[in-house]
């Protein structure tokens, strides 16, 4: 069957963007993928993707070079639009929507009769609603869906992404998706166009049910951490192992307390629920308390790190890990990022950073003269302190054992000792 959408357009070809023009491209969909950096643009243009994800080179090699992808840094005529830029929160917390503003009234200009317009970049609820003002703004001719819904000329809808990093583009194909309209009609044109990539199921609800959904999702995992983690702050106080309580109170059938950690970071978990926190502040006073006690985490840790630096005439720690979770090259909003900042400036010892998902130390903390890069034999022998921050699979085969002289400061629960 002849598809209707021939050219899809994706606009911000980041972590969401790049890896769904490249899916999309791969199913013989022409994909315009446009992108405000010239940089990314270019490298993408080269086949290449611009950071880190599994299989997704293999996918833009292929759809680059038979001219399936292509990526330009301004908005061009085509008959989908998938907007997937960046949604950082403000200094008050609140979203920032400046760069869906800006790509909304960008590509109004290229629009016509027949479009289908899809918001990507998670947002608070009534943002899609916006995004139809923006348009409509820039574009009075046409007749717009929360304006005109039983004869609009395009389509608006709004669908949430919830793939994992190191699995987006096995996830992008394999998860179930919420698809809200803006009318039924704009909701089951979206679902056409996921049907070429998705095999998940995708479910039909309202643009602002499928907005509240996804940040209903990070704030239940934010909720969920902050329980585990203010249990390891009551542990911490009693001299108890949060490890083994959490363990024994799992084999309860009803009960599953996450793992504990130096906090919370990310570009979701750490920002969304505030999404939802500045929309009605009185009405979610656990969700704001969930973000104090995760975000009080990376400071605990820091005081408990120089506790033990004081006992040292020439302190070195090993800090091992800087992503914001195991096994990525991801720093955004890092908890062990944030640590290893405030103890590079305090200098209080030599920090041996071991991160080996990334090249080079960021400067903000390469920049220090506490701080040197290395591997981990290296820091392991010189270390006094062994503080680990992140689960990354090289640091399980540690064996504390070895290094029975030194401090073990366990923020993540690796070296524990399972429950017999
Ligand atoms: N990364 C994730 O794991 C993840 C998961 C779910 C949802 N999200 C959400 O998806 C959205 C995008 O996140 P991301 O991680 O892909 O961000 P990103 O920063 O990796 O990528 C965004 C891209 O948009 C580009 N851009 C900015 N303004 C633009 C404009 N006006 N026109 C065209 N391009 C523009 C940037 O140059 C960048 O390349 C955010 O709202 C985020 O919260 C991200």
């Amino acid at each position: 069957m002849k598809s209707e959408f021939k050219t899809v357009s994706v606009v911000g070809l980041g972590y969401i963007g790049l890896p769904t023009a490249a899916t999309l491209a791969s199913r013989g969909i022409d994909v315009i993928g446009v992108d405000v950096n010239r940089a990314a643009v270019d490298t993408i243009n080269r086949g290449e993707a611009h950071f880190s994800e599994p299989d997704l080179d293999i996918l833009m090699k292929s759809t680059v070079s038979v001219g399936k992808l292509r990526a330009v840094t301004e908005p061009e005529p085509a008959d989908a639009f998938l907007i997937a830029v960046p949604t950082p929160f403000n200094k008050d917390h609140s979203a920032d929507l400046s760069y869906v503003e800006k790509a909304a009234r960008a590509l109004a200009g290229v629009l016509k009769p027949g479009n289908l317009l899809i918001l990507e970049s998670t947002s608070p609820v009534g943002t899609t609603e916006k995004f139809c003002n923006w348009i409509a703004g820039e574009r009075p001719d046409l007749k717009l869906p929360h304006q005109y819904p039983d004869n609009p000329d395009i389509n608006i809808a709004y669908c949430p992404e919830r793939i994992l990093p190191g699995r987006m583009v096995f996830e992008l194909v394999e998860n179930d998706r919420i698809v809200g309209g803006i009318t039924p009609a704009c909701a089951r044109q979206a679902k056409r166009l996921y049907e070429i990539f998705v095999r998940g199921t995708l479910h039909l609800t309202g643009a602002p049910t499928a907005e509240l959904v996804k940040l209903m999702e990070n704030a239940y995992r934010d909720v969920n951490i902050a329980f585990a983690n203010e249990m390891s702050i009551f542990c911490e106080k009693f001299d108890l192992n949060i490890w083994e309580a959490i363990s024994l109170a799992n084999k309860h059938p009803r009960v599953d307390i996450l793992s504990p950690g130096p906090g919370v970071g990310g570009h979701c978990i750490a920002v969304d629920p505030w999404f939802l926190i500045a929309g009605a502040p009185k009405e979610t006073p656990l969700l704001r308390t969930a973000r104090e006690v995760n975000d009080s985490k990376p400071h605990l840790v820091y005081k408990k790190v120089r506790k033990q630096i004081k006992r040292f005439r020439k302190p070195v720690v090993a800090c091992l890990g800087l992503a914001y979770k195991p096994d990525v090259d991801d720093l955004r909003e890092s908890p062990a990022m944030q640590i290893v900042e405030m103890l590079a400036k305090k200098g209080e010892a030599r920090l041996m950073v071991v991160e080996p998902n990334i090249d080079k130390l960021p400067e903000s903390i390469s920049k220090s003269p506490h701080v040197e890069g290395c591997d981990l034999d290296r820091a392991l022998e010189k270390a006094d302190i062994i503080l680990l921050l992140v689960r990354h699979k090289q640091f399980a085969s540690v064996d504390p054992r070895k290094y029975l002289e030194r401090v073990f400061i366990d923020t993540v629960g690796l070296w524990q000792r399972p429950v017999q």
